[in-house]
């Protein structure tokens, strides 16, 4: 029996979806190309993705380069820490994903090795006696090391301006956020939204589109203000998700949870509300766009899985073959990035927020000139002002007594608080600098489109014929109508082509085709998710009216021209 991914690749390379890139030069593992059908479904996704996380959230969209300079990464952590576990094979030298090695062997059990330490995977690679997948040679002497995956570059001529391809689209975002908060009026919460190509030097490309080298997120950066900032819970606090969370992982039977978003916050399951707010809202969408939710779950990252940046992180997973896929990372960045792009750049990542009312506040402070300290503190005194006026900052009680006890560089100093010109003067402040928190949904569209193109996948049969069907929602399949004429001749084409064209002027997708029998045209439409076909026959030229075939129910229903494009457009759009 073929399998799922076996059946889906060899349709979406006959159909149009999906080829490995450049074959004719023997293809490299990891780029795939999309094809006419494949590049209509990825846009609509994409359209789908815009109109729910851009428009209707009222956040704003940038386009931002794919190469940014070494230092952005080293900032972001990412030259450090964005490292898969290598193993190479001493014989062969093939490199493998050592996590994945383990993972996939039957008596290991482990569902997430990459939350190990490398020597433990290393370890485990002996302990099953796990051998190079390429070769058959025992890798169990072969050390584990971290690989970095980013794909580096030169930015101009010569080698002194070192460039990566980006591993995220997040950072064009967070490397610009002075911008968007001047857009943005410095007003919070605000969400920058962005569409584009990432790069990861996969160590083991697999499962066609689901892991490759070069691939499209969606991303979602959402600047909130930690303090204030609540998300809309009660849109989205009745929708049921599938939750599959730690605790779950750790008890004996596992599984699945079933709750409400509103539940989920409630038991502290999840403990960010705008993490729940847009696991709720996401669930709507998948289900929008054709993902099948009994093949989906939440689940929630373990803490030695999280990345280096995340506080708490749920992947939205479908289930593909058998295994589970990560599709989207919903995580709480906190206000990381922002804090390490102000650390290297000395520039402002922060937004000043107006306070209601001006406030008048207490400020604890030394005066430098009045603390005038002796030779009795050697060369100590500029670093023991310092320390002082940080010391009134932190903890002003330290004041109260006649003297100061101070750590300098590992001497103690007994400061006479007199001499400290320590006093606390009223101000009046009208609002303070606050860095965001960022909550990030980050989504991978090719592996929406796979998800959407394995779980609409269907096989029945009509009029004792065996037909495969995609059933695509109208709003994401490539193609909305297919255009037949009975037959091309008595002026029944030349009337189907006009019709064709006046449909795509109506700005619906459409496919004319008038080759074989009509039967035959109808499931060459069903094998790539045409919803509707149109049928013009000798009626057409005497009442005006086609033949609308719907493709899952193969209904047929009589429609006049002059109402057919509103209607296919409103079946489209919903
Ligand atoms: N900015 C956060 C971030 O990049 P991630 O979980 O590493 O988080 C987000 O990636 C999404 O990008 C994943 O959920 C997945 O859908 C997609 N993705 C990541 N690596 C991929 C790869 N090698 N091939 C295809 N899609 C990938």
């Amino acid at each position: 029996m073929t399998s799922e991914g076996d059946r889906l690749a060899e349709l979406a390379k006959r159909r149009g979806f999906f080829n490995q890139s450049a074959e004719a030069y023997g293809g490299v593992a990891g780029f795939y190309t999309f094809g006419p059908q494949g590049a209509a479904l990825k846009d609509n996704v994409e359209a789908a993705w815009r109109d729910r996380y851009v428009t209707r959230e009222g956040h704003m969209e940038i386009d931002a380069p794919t190469i940014l300079p070494e230092s952005v990464f080293e900032a972001s952590g990412h030259l450090e820490t964005f490292n898969d576990m290598l193993v190479e094979c001493a014989e062969c030298e093939e490199s493998h994903r050592a996590d994945h090695l383990v993972e996939d062997h039957p008596d290991a059990d482990i569902e997430d090795a990459e939350a190990l330490p490398n020597e433990e995977v290393g370890t485990l690679i002996g302990k099953f006696d796990i051998a190079c997948p390429n070769c058959g040679t025992a890798l169990a002497e072969e050390p584990v090391d971290d690989f970095n995956l980013m794909f580096g570059t030169n930015i101009g001529p010569g080698s002194s301006s070192p460039g990566y391809l980006r591993p995220e689209t997040a950072q064009g975002i967070f490397v610009d956020f002075p911008q968007w908060a001047e857009y943005a009026r410095n007003q919070l919460p605000f969400g920058v939204a962005q569409i584009g190509t990432a790069y990861r030097n996969e160590i083991s490309p697999r499962k066609s589109i689901i892991r490759v080298r070069e691939f499209t997120q969606a991303e979602l950066e959402h600047f909130i203000d930690p303090d204030t900032d609540e998300p809309p819970l009660e849109r989205v606090e009745d929708v049921v998700i599938p939750l599959y969370s730690v605790t779950e992982q750790q008890s004996d039977d596992g599984g699945v949870q079933e709750m409400t978003v509103r539940e989920a916050v409630d038991e502290g399951i999840i403990e960010t509300d705008w993490l729940a707010y847009y696991l709720g809202l996401s669930k709507r969408w998948y289900e929008r766009i054709g993902v099948d939710m009994d093949r989906f779950r939440y689940r929630q990252h373990l803490s030695g899985e999280l990345s280096h940046y995340a506080s708490e992180c749920w992947d939205a997973e479908g289930e593909l073959g058998g295994d589970w896929a990560e599709l989207t990372g919903f995580a709480t960045r906190g206000s990381y990035d922002l804090d390490k792009h102000a650390e290297y750049t000395g520039e402002e990542f922060s937004v000043f927020q107006q306070y209601d009312e001006p406030v008048t506040v207490e400020r604890p402070t030394v005066d430098p000139e009045m603390s005038f300290f002796g030779p009795e503190f050697g060369g100590a005194a500029g670093d023991i002002v310092d320390e002082l006026a940080s010391l009134a900052e932190r903890n002003p009680d330290a004041f109260d007594s006649s003297t100061v006890t101070l750590d300098v560089d590992g001497e103690t100093y007994e400061v006479p608080t007199e001499k400290t010109g320590f006093t606390i003067e009223e101000v009046t402040e009208s609002g303070e600098q606050v860095t965001p928190h960022i909550i990030e949904p980050s989504f991978g569209v090719g592996r929406l489109v796979y998800t959407v193109l394995a779980h609409s996948y269907q096989q029945d049969k009509i009029d004792g014929e065996e037909r495969t069907r995609l059933a695509l929602p109208p709003e994401v399949a490539p193609t909305t109508v297919g255009v037949f004429p009975l037959m091309d001749k008595d002026g029944l084409g030349e009337r189907a082509r006009e019709l064709a064209n006046d449909l795509r002027e109506a700005g619906l997708e459409v496919t004319y085709d008038d080759s074989g029998a009509i039967g035959r045209r109808y499931r060459r439409q069903d094998e790539v998710g045409t919803p509707f076909c149109v049928t013009v026959d000798y009626d057409t030229l005497d009442e005006s009216t086609v033949t609308v075939r719907e493709r899952d129910s193969t209904e047929q229903v009589r429609v006049p021209i002059s109402e057919l494009a509103e209607t296919l457009c409103t079946l489209r759009d919903g």
